[in-house]
């Protein structure tokens, strides 16, 4: 009897040391899983700020995910749209990685809009013909405006900092300093759609109202 009942101690010990071995393994494959999703996090490489608030483009940004194209004719806006024409808007990788899993801009976070001109219009209203259709076609670049996220640096700007290289064709300024409230911010602040960008604009952000 107390041999059986030893026996049975023992085997329960074994029984029980199995099951912590197995919740062990388990848990430190979740550690380790844990660990390779931060790693995969990779923090934004976008625009760097300095001290003065002053960036410049970041290189290659031509090659990041491309958000979408609003389209502002000059010959629809009294020949001066205030971002003519075309609006390339492209998001730093990284960014779109982190946002793509939290459905949040982090810290970092770089969105470059580029312009481009229309080709020449052949009817009233900016437009030509074209094989496809009559319609607006891109033509060449026209300028670079940004917007980085920094949280605490851009506070007074409800966390993003805009910044203008220039409304003209390439080459466009080296560095800009981040604008005031009253130039850029007070708008996205106002209307745009989700944390101060027109997420309504750029169906793959997947955020349409
Ligand atoms: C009068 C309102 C208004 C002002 C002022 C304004 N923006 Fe915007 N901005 C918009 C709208 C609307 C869009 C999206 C649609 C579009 O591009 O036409 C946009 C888009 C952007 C985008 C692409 C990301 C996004 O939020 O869609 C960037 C970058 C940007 N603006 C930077 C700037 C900068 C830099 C300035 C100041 C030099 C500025 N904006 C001033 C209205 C404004």
């Amino acid at each position: 009897m107390v041999e059986r009942q030893g026996g049975n101690v023992k085997g329960k010990r074994v029984h029980r040391a199995v099951a912590w071995g197995i919740l062990g393994a388990g848990l430190l494959a979740l550690a380790v899983h844990g660990v390779v999703a931060q790693a995969q996090m990779r923090a934004p490489a976008g625009a760097k700020i300095d001290a003065e608030n002053k960036t410049s483009i970041p290189e290659g940004f031509r090659e990041w995910p491309f958000l979408g194209a609003p389209l502002t004719p000059n010959a629809l806006n009294d020949g001066k749209a205030g971002f003519p024409e075309f609006h390339y808007v492209y998001i730093e990788p990284a960014a779109y990685e982190h946002y793509k899993k939290t459905g949040e801009f982090p810290d970092g976070t770089t969105i470059v809009k580029e312009l481009l001109l229309t080709k020449a219009g052949e009817h009233p209203d900016g437009s030509r013909d074209e094989v496809s259709g009559r319609g607006y076609f891109p033509d060449s670049f026209a300028g670079v405006d940004m917007m980085v996220k920094d949280t605490k640096k851009f506070a007074e700007t409800n966390g993003w900092g805009f910044f203008n290289f220039g409304h003209k064709a390439p080459p466009y300024a080296a560095s800009a300093a981040a604008l005031p409230n009253d130039s850029c911010a007070f708008c996205h602040t106002a209307n745009a759609t989700y944390d101060m960008v027109f997420t309504k604009f750029y169906p793959i952000l997947g955020k349409p109202e």
